[in-house]
């Protein structure tokens, strides 16, 4: 009886791996007290919890995701950083792309597939609600029965972030005023939400007795102050253990390292990678790595864990937290200093680092020789209207009322620029140089990529605003992971560059960087119906303008919550919508 129920079940729904399941959870947004880094002020979190709650679940699951703002007087959404929301493109979280804000007091349920395992996380994605706390992890397991392609005793997530004592509303008014003011560097740095401001843990009393009270005198210690205490890594002598890593920085690149050990780097952004073996590694915001470290050092010492700023010229204290080998006290003081973050500005030992990512052959698909279309964007500063902002092919984004879902799949007009947006920039455009005409546009036009075409996309990165200033900027797609096949330096010269392309392993991924004055290639299948951002995840460069809209496939999108979608419509747009959905 029950083994017919059973083949009954595969028959009906032969995609369905055994034992995959639907996960609830009942979520509250809202600001709480909180000691991040032992200095009370104001943190958006979940349930009351900050960072908010881990989900773990198992490849194939769906996650039921409850929403309930509490912030009284501001909206809000989630995005589910990595998860490619096949077939499911309005539950994104992408505020004036997939869906409108959640009022407050309102409700919203997130149903979502969880389809391939590995480490991802989640956070606010509207104004700088990640800057203000608002983020998590998300863990993706393999569906039961299959098999992770390495061995681990057992595991840690660590989700990095940095944090500022200023409020982001106070920040965001800051990068809309004139004159600009910028957020600066952080105060400190996060991992799992906790950090020390002004102090380190490397002050041997701090970590002798592990209960001194903060600041005066650089000294750190936590009693009364629980919530900006270390997260300890308790392990066994002899033993694998992964480290689950991902980056929610709102602005600093991370170097990340555990004195005297190795670190083997297995995954990212949720694909495999061909294992090597580093003493540190670079990760930016919105990365994710999995690496597996060896406790095989001596077992009478514990060791620091480090998180140090790269990429910027740095202000900020390292993050440090202890790896404990048990027995011993977790607060026994490590023998060894932490590590030494390396020099921000070495730019040719971070590239070293990206190119040794390669993807783990045999698991990781390959990608298409050929693209069908290729779009060269050049990022640049500029002003507009005497504000300073950033602009992709001289147009800075600025996102819609009504979400770009509902007024493209209901051809609303007026609902944003219809035009189509720069696929290059001109020939003769100086990258070495501050921008010769700053002024651009502010715009929301769309990239409408033909479904299941392939698309190369080359970021071209070149001088700001001030003599002999680029920056890094890390770039995540919505929807879609994608090879990253080269990085170069200087202005991208297609027939040069693509011989030099990787085809054979490039890496999968969802976040890659630009290099100050380079570019960096990716090609991906616009595979996925929906409407997809693709943006700088410095959460003040997006607010900034730094991204572009792709949407493709969108006349087979259909279910549409009318709550995603039914805000900022005039009358006129109304009744065009009805229209069109009844014709539908
Ligand atoms: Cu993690 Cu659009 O971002
Ligand atoms: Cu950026």
């Amino acid at each position: 009886m029950i083994i017919n129920f059973i083949t009954i079940l595969l028959l009906i729904r032969p995609s369905l791996p055994l034992g995959s399941k639907t996960r609830h959870f009942e979520w509250e947004v809202g600001y709480m007290f909180r000691s991040p880094d032992c200095v009370e002020n104001l943190v958006m979190g979940i349930n009351g919890q900050f960072p908010g709650p881990t989900i773990r679940a198992e490849a194939g699951d769906t996650l039921h995701v409850k929403l309930t703002n509490k912030l009284h007087t501001e909206g809000v959404v989630i995005h589910w950083h990595g998860i490619r929301q096949l077939g499911t493109p309005w539950a994104d979280g992408t505020a004036s792309v997939s869906q409108c804000v959640i009022n407050p007091g309102d409700t919203f349920v997130y149903r979502f597939k969880v389809d391939k395992a590995g480490t991802y996380f989640y956070h606010g994605h509207y104004g700088m609600q990640r800057t203000a706390g608002l983020y998590g992890s998300l863990i993706v397991d393999v569906a039961e029965g299959e098999k992770e392609p390495f061995d681990y005793d057992g595991e840690f997530s660590l989700l990095l972030s940095d944090w500022w004592h200023r409020s982001v509303h106070e920040q965001e008014v800051g990068l809309s005023s004139v004159p600009f003011r910028w957020i600066g560097e952080p105060q400190s740095l996060l991992i799992n939400g906790r950090g020390q401001y002004t102090c380190s843990l490397a002050s041997s009393s701090a970590v002798a007795d592990g209960n001194a009270t903060t600041d005066r005198g650089g000294r750190c210690g936590f009693l009364g102050h629980e919530e900006c205490a270390p997260q300890i890594l308790h392990v066994l002598p002899n033993r694998t253990y992964r480290l689950r890593l991902a980056s929610a920085a709102s602005l600093s690149s991370l170097n990340f390292a555990v004195s005297s050990h190795k670190l083997v780097v297995v995954e990212a952004d949720g694909n495999y990678v061909q294992p090597f073996a580093v003493d540190d590694l670079d990760i930016y915001s919105g990365e994710s790595y999995s690496v597996l470290l060896a406790t095989d050092q001596n077992p009478a010492a514990n060791y620091f864990i480090s998180a140090g700023v790269r990429g910027r010229r740095p202000n900020t204290t390292q993050a440090l937290t202890i790896l404990n080998y048990k027995p011993n006290p977790p607060f026994k003081p490590p023998t060894l200093p932490p590590p030494v973050t390396p020099r921000w500005d070495d730019f040719d030992r971070s590239r070293r680092f990206s190119l040794k990512i390669r993807a783990l052959v045999g698991r990781s698909r390959k990608p298409p020789r050929k693209s069908n279309r290729q779009i060269l964007l050049l990022n640049t500063q500029n002003t507009v209207d005497g504000l300073l902002r950033w602009s992709i092919n001289n147009i800075s984004l600025a996102l819609p009322a009504t979400p770009y879902l509902g007024s493209i799949k209901y051809r609303l007009k007026h609902a944003f620029d219809g035009a189509p947006p720069p696929e290059t920039f001109p020939e003769n455009y100086n990258l070495a140089r501050p921008p010769a005409n700053p002024n651009s546009t502010v715009g929301s036009r769309v990239y409408r990529l033909q479904l299941n075409s392939t698309v190369d996309v080359v970021l071209q990165n070149a001088n700001a605003m001030q003599e002999n200033v680029s920056e890094i900027h890390p770039w995540h797609l919505h929807g879609h992971d994608f090879w990253v096949l080269g990085y170069g330096k200087g202005r991208f010269a297609a027939a040069e560059a693509e011989r030099h392309f990787n085809l054979e392993d490039p890496p999968l991924r969802n976040t890659a960087v630009v290099y100050p004055y380079g570019w960096t290639a990716v090609r991906f299948a616009a595979d996925n119906p929906g409407v997809w951002v693709f943006h700088c995840h410095v959460e003040a460069h997006l607010h900034m303008g730094m991204g572009v809209v792709f949407a493709e496939g969108m006349d087979r999108v259909r279910g549409i919550p009318r709550a995603a979608i039914a805000c900022g419509l005039t009358a006129k747009m109304k009744t065009a919508a009805k229209e069109e959905e009844d014709g539908n």
